[in-house]
C-alpha cells in the first residue's frame, strides 16, 4: 500500500483588512469585546470589485501550492474542494478550479463539512493515494464569509468571528516511503446540527417561503450559532480526536512538534492547549489576523507555520478541527 505526503502548500487572503473598530462602525460591538471573547484583532474581507470569490481565492492559493510542489496543473489527478460558501448553489467550487486552472478532465469533488472540511478533504485525498488510484491530489479549503453575514446588531455574535481566505495543499504519493500522513480520524454527530447552521436557502427552506414567513426579521439565510454550546462541545471533541490520532500511532502528547487547531476562536485553542498541557511552541495560532475562515483556516495556518520555518522534516504535525454538524477530525502527519 502507498502512503501520501504534503508536497506543496499555499494560501491567499484578500488585501482588504477589516479591524474590530471597522466592525464597531457597522454594529454595536467593540474591539475589547471581540478580542476578549475570541482573540481576533482583524480579518480579511473580499471587497466588491476586487475580483475575488471563493473559487478565485482557491485558484490563487492552489497556484502557489503547485509551484512549491514543482508540479504543473496537468500532473494533478483530482481536486478535493472543501467549502461552506461556494460561488454557486450548484455546481460546487471544484469544477471552477478545474476550469480556471486549465486542468485535464480530472474528478473534482466538493466536501461540505464546514470547519472540519479541510481534514475531511485531506482524508479523502489520503485514501485515494493509499489505494494507488491517484498520484497527486489538490486539496483546497476556501471561504467567502463576508458575502453572507449579517453585519447589523442582529448578527453581531456571529459576523465578528468569520473572515475570508483560501489555503491549498498538494497531496502526493510518498515516493520515499518515510513519514507522510500517518492517519486521519473523522467523526460526526448530527443531533447537534441546528446549533451552528445556515438553514436556507435550501430545499427545506426555500426562498419564497423564507421571505413570506419572515417579512424582515430573523431571516434564516444568515448563520445562527449557539456559541456557548459550541464552545463546550468543541473543547471536548478537539482533545478527544487529537488523543485518538496519537494513540492510533503509538505516540504521546510529548511527541507533538506542532499542533495546528482549526482557528475557531483563540479561547478554544488556549483551552485545548491547557487541557493537553502543551507548550506555546507546540501550538500555532493565527486567528488574530484572519478570524475564523472555517475550511480555509488549517491550510492557511499550516502554510504560514511552514513559511515561518516552524515545521522541519521529521516533525510530527497534528491537525485537528471541530465545527458545524457537529463534525470533527484530526490528521497525524510526519513531515
Ligand atoms: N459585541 C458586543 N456584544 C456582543 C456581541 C458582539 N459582537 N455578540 C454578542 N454580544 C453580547 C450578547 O448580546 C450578550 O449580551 P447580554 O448579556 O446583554 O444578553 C453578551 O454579549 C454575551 O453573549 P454571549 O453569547 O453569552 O457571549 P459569550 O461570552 O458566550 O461569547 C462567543 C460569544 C464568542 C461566540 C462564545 O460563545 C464562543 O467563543 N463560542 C464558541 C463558538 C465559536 O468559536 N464559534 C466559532 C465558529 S464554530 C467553529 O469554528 C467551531
Amino acid at each position: 500500500m502507498y502512503t501520501s505526503k504534503i508536497t506543496g502548500l499555499g494560501y491567499y487572503v484578500p488585501e482588504n483588512v477589516v479591524t474590530n473598530d471597522d466592525l464597531a462602525k457597522l454594529m454595536d460591538t467593540s474591539d475589547a469585546w471581540i478580542q476578549e471573547r475570541t482573540g481576533i484583532q482583524e480579518r480579511r474581507h473580499i471587497k466588491k470589485g476586487d475580483g475575488n470569490s471563493t473559487s478565485v481565492m482557491a485558484v490563487k492559493a492552489s497556484k502557489i501550492a503547485l509551484e512549491r510542489s514543482n508540479l504543473e496543473p496537468d500532473s494533478i489527478d483530482m481536486i478535493v474542494f472543501a467549502t461552506l460558501s461556494p460561488d454557486m448553489y450548484f455546481p460546487g467550487g471544484g469544477v471552477e478550479v478545474q476550469e480556471m486552472m486549465g486542468m485535464r478532465t480530472i474528478p473534482a469533488l466538493d466536501v461540505r463539512n464546514q470547519c472540519s472540511g479541510f481534514i475531511y478533504a485531506l482524508s479523502v485525498a489520503d485514501q485515494f493515494i493509499k489505494t494507488g488510484m491517484y498520484k497527486n491530489i489538490l486539496v483546497i479549503g476556501s471561504e467567502n464569509h463576508s458575502g453572507g453575514l449579517d453585519f447589523s446588531d442582529r448578527g453581531r455574535s456571529v459576523s465578528v468571528i468569520f473572515g475570508d481566505g483560501a489555503g491549498a495543499a498538494v497531496v502526493s504519493r510518498n515516493e520515499t516511503g518515510a513519514g507522510g500522513i500517518l492517519s486521519t480520524h473523522l467523526h460526526s454527530e448530527g443531533k447537534h446540527k441546528n446549533e451552528l447552521a445556515l438553514q436556507g436557502p435550501s430545499t427545506r427552506h426555500w426562498v419564497p417561503e423564507i421571505i413570506a414567513e419572515n417579512p424582515q426579521e430573523n431571516i434564516p439565510y444568515y448563520p445562527v450559532m449557539n456559541g456557548q454550546f459550541v464552545f463546550k462541545h468543541a473543547v471536548v471533541r478537539f482533545t478527544e480526536v487529537i488523543q485518538e490520532g496519537l494513540q492510533a500511532n503509538n505516540l504521546g502528547l510529548e511527541d507533538i512538534d506542532l499542533l495546528i487547531p482549526h482557528q475557531a476562536n483563540l479561547r478554544i485553542a488556549q483551552f485545548i492547549q491547557q487541557k493537553l498541557r502543551l507548550t506555546d511552541d507546540q501550538v500555532f495560532n493565527n486567528i488574530q489576523k484572519y478570524g475564523n475562515t472555517t475550511a480555509a483556516s488549517i491550510p492557511i495556518a499550516l502554510t504560514e507555520a511552514w513559511e515561518a520555518g516552524k515545521i522541519k522534516e521529521g516533525d510530527l504535525v497534528v491537525l485537528a478541527a471541530f465545527g458545524s454538524g457537529f463534525t470533527w477530525g484530526s490528521a497525524i502527519i510526519r513531515w
